[in-house]
């Protein structure tokens, strides 16, 4: 009885926390997603219908028992050892027997068919706690971006995964099931978006420290304005104003030049995030914080005391007006 109690009380509450979330398994965006949250509402409603009988049972065998518990008979009377039978192997062996058929048939229904011919190839690299995704250029002109990928609405797009380190998981809720990240290994994820949005996603394999700050945001867009997203990212970095040059110069001459590449400006050492248009991303730090201004001073001053263990380091070797030219630069990448 106190479970069935506790179950029914947990439906409003996660269906009031589904609503306009951004990354909600019950909220599915795409077909992927439609297949697991039919899985997912079946298995519910099945877990529901089991509490909803045996707290009914024992409440019935409260009330008609009751006062008499001191002299009940043993459990291999009156018909005990059928009871045993049913409730603990024939009615457990149905359920879960339904509840595998249906898990066959969900898996069945995947893949989507094959990926549109001419919807972008997508390689993603899981890293200590951020994600580096490269478009491939059919026309080598290829570009990276980190924590943001953008697709076109209504086109499947396969994206191949791997990881640079330890195992992380591809994970956006509301489009598609998880995937695994694996160092030396290309797994295959097939994503479709059916209505423009933004989805966030979030690393499902616990991978150190900051594996809750791994996250990433999927910008489903019309084709025509992910094709304009697409030309802008191709662009190299556009620098305009004195300080804005100046900034470019300090990037070029500290150390922030070593891991991270911004293309016309440096070629990085491919172990950061490519920087080449971070002012067009909503968010830093694998989905930590808004890119607004104050956030990437902080960040770029002292990353380890917002993510420890970032391979990010502090950076308190600039000057306030040597800072300010440099978020110039950094906020001038659109
Ligand atoms: Cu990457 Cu958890």
């Amino acid at each position: 009885m106190p479970m069935s109690r506790v179950s029914l009380l947990l439906i409003p509450a996660a269906l009031l926390s589904a609503c306009g979330a951004p990354q909600s398994v019950l909220e599915p965006s795409g077909p992927q997603a439609s297949i697991i949250a039919d899985l997912g509402w079946f298995v519910m409603w099945l877990g529901i219908g089991v509490a909803v009988v045996v707290g009914a049972l024992v409440l019935i065998a409260a009330l008609k028992e009751r006062g008499t518990l001191a002299e009940h008979a043993p459990y291999d009377q009156g018909g005990g050892k059928l009871w045993i039978l049913i409730g603990g192997f024939a009615a457990p062996a149905i359920v879960l027997g339904i509840v595998f058929v249906m898990t066959l048939d969900t898996l069945d229904r995947f893949p989507l068919g094959a990926a549109d011919a001419d919807g972008p190839r997508i390689h993603v690299t899981g890293h200590q706690w951020w994600w580096h995704a490269t478009y491939e250029g059919g026309d080598g002109q290829g570009f990276s971006t980190a924590n943001e990928i953008h697709i076109p609405v209504g086109r499947t797009v396969d994206i191949t995964l791997t990881s640079a380190d330890v195992i992380h998981s591809f994970w956006v809720p509301k489009l598609a099931g998880k995937a695994d990240l694996i160092p030396g290994h290309v797994n295959r994820i097939r994503l479709r978006a059916d209505e423009p949005g933004t989805y966030r996603g979030e690393c499902a394999e616990y991978c150190g420290v900051q594996h809750a700050h791994m996250a990433f945001h999927v910008v489903a867009q019309p084709v025509d304005e992910y094709e304009a997203w697409v030309a802008s990212q191709r662009e190299e970095a556009a620098v305009t104003g004195d300080l804005a040059a100046r900034g470019r110069e300090l990037f070029r001459t500290h150390a922030c030049s070593l891991c991270h590449a911004i293309r016309g400006v440096s070629p990085g050492g491919g172990v950061a995030p490519d920087l080449t248009h971070l002012a067009s991303r909503e968010w830093l730090a694998a989905g930590t914080l808004r890119n607004t201004r104050a956030n990437l001073a902080a960040w770029v001053v002292d990353a380890p005391s917002i993510k420890p263990g970032t391979q990010m380091p502090e950076m308190k070797v600039f000057s306030g007006e040597e800072l300010q030219a440099l978020l110039a630069f950094l906020e001038g990448l659109e």
